[in-house]
């Protein structure tokens, strides 16, 4: 991996390499499973981490629920590149933009590493706190019917 890490939007050249990451843990069970054409229809939604030898580092999606409610999803980093930094860069990018965008708002994640977000000032909270829609992506999911994510939030209030 170069130094210099590059974070910017998703683009259709990236689609590919994009469900090849999140298949990979999605086969572990960790992520949700997305078909090339999904990622293709909420391509908007990505920002990847790439560097200029290796292709594509890691991933993130921010999917916006309205009312300043939005949520980290698709969030992973190549495997052998774990633990070097790149999951905080897409995070802190995520609440850069915010920032800049908004007055108030509320991020959100169902994750398996509360641990990550926590050091990245997300607090955990009941699940139940979100409102019903949010649980539509988990009729597609293997594990609904024992859910064993652990909800985390950031309260984004920028000055
Ligand atoms: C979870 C994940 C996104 C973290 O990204 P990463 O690039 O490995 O994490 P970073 O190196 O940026 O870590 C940032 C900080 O969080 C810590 N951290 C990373 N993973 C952690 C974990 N699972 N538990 C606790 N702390 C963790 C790091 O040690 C680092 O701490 P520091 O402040 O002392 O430096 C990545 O490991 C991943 O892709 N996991 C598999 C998919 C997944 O679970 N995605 C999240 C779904 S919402």
């Amino acid at each position: 991996m170069s130094e210099n890490i590059i974070l910017r939007p998703a683009e259709l050249q990236d689609v590919h390499n994009i469900h090849l990451l999140l298949h990979e843990y999605a086969r572990q069970g960790v992520l949700l499973n997305r078909s090339e054409e999904d990622i293709t229809h909420y391509l908007a939604n990505f920002t990847v981490a790439a560097d200029e030898n290796s292709g594509l580092l890691g991933c993130m999606a921010v999917r916006d629920f309205g009312n300043d409610l939005l949520e980290v999803r698709s969030l992973a980093i190549r495997p052998d590149l774990r633990k070097s930094g790149i999951g905080r860069k897409l995070i802190a990018k995520a609440i850069e933009r915010l920032n800049n965008d908004r007055q108030t708002y509320r991020l959100f994640a169902l994750t398996l590493q509360p641990g990550f977000f926590e050091r990245l000032g997300f607090e955990v909270v009941e699940k139940e706190l979100f409102p019903e829609k949010i649980w539509a992506d988990c009729v597609h999911c293997p594990k609904r019917e024992r859910c064993d994510e652990i909800a985390v939030i950031y309260h984004g209030t920028p000055a």
